[in-house]
């Protein structure tokens, strides 16, 4: 069992709306892509009486740490340690298709930014990991000291949104080879010549960092993409985003489903046979209400969209 340091259970993020978005009926089927602590499977399987739950997550501790907080609903679950890129192989696998919900709440748990060892957090000193999965092959470390100054700008930059990316990719490069994430966080905060305010210096280069190493927006692209073959017509696509790419992603991917013709206006005829596989049912993202943002601060950057499959 991994070691965690001083570990705050993952506080589940927007759970009633989660619930009401994807219409949750007794006996149903549902998909949690990304499990991790069963926070949101719990309040599935409770509001499903009779119902079915396979969950996913990429980081076997998750499934480990599920495992044992869904102790209680065994009958009803199936988990597997695998990437929702692999969701339609995965649900087809274990009878789980067609479904009549999705979920996909993204980006990393308490547990896995608390847990010794693997490097996500700034605030303690261990070797430089950040990988979901102990199976892909490439490190933050690996990234840190083999990739060119340009391609590391452009990872600080997209994915960090880090306005001062040049001259840390710069910094990194100069201080290579970096091991530990506290000498990370320690050449990036003097890099970006930031102040310590409320948010610390490092907190855009460690996201950018593992959102690279763990290829989160090709696997988001990639699940999505399989969606309207799994679901149930009828069945309901949930996504909790908490970075701007990935909502984009999200919502471009709604939009495009819910058109009949991916054609240029410029054609006379429809050429590309697409059809529409999916409705949007939230015109605009739904946020966590002030009452959680108080009493959970995770919760803060957090948008939901949900789909409809025709
Ligand atoms: C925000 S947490 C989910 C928390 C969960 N909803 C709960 O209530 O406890 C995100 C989880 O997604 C997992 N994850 C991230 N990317 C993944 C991917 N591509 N495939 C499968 N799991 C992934 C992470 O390992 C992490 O456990």
């Amino acid at each position: 069992m991994m070691a965690v340091a001083a570990h705050t259970y993952h506080r589940p993020v927007l759970v009633l709306e989660v619930l009401q978005a994807l219409n949750v009926k007794p006996g149903s089927r549902y998909i949690d892509c990304t499990v991790g602590e069963g926070g949101h499977a719990r309040a599935l399987l409770e509001a499903a009486p009779g119902g079915k739950l396979l969950g996913l997550d990429a980081d076997p501790h998750a499934v480990s740490a599920a495992r044992g907080q869904l102790q209680k609903h065994a009958r009803s679950l199936v988990l597997v340690n695998a990437n929702f890129s692999h969701l339609e192989e995965t649900a087809r696998e274990r009878s789980f298709v067609p479904a009549d919900g999705i979920l996909m709440d993204l980006g990393l748990s308490s547990l896995q930014l608390e847990a010794v060892g693997r490097g996500f957090s700034f605030q303690r000193d261990e070797p430089l990991d950040m990988r979901y999965s102990p199976d892909q092959p490439v490190t933050a470390a690996d990234l840190v000291n083999d990739t060119s100054v340009e391609e590391l700008t452009r990872i600080i930059s997209t994915y960090g949104e880090e306005p001062r990316a040049r001259r840390i990719a710069r910094a990194l490069a100069e201080a290579r080879p970096l091991n530990s994430s506290a000498e990370l966080a320690r050449v990036v905060s003097a890099a970006s010549g930031y102040r310590r305010g409320r948010t610390h210096p490092a907190t855009r280069t460690f996201q950018a960092l593992r959102i690279a190493v763990n290829r989160e927006l090709e696997s988001l692209e990639s699940a999505l993409s399989q969606v309207p073959s799994v679901l149930a017509s009828g069945g309901r696509l949930v996504v909790i985003s908490y970075h701007s790419l990935e909502d984009r992603l999200v919502k471009e991917f709604v939009r495009r489903e819910a058109t009949d013709c991916l054609c240029p206006p410029s054609m006379a005829a429809c050429r590309c046979g697409h059809r529409a596989t999916l409705r949007p049912i939230t015109k605009k993202v739904v946020r966590p209400s002030s009452r959680e943002l108080s009493e959970n601060p995770r919760s803060r950057s957090a948008k939901l969209r949900v789909a409809e499959r025709l």
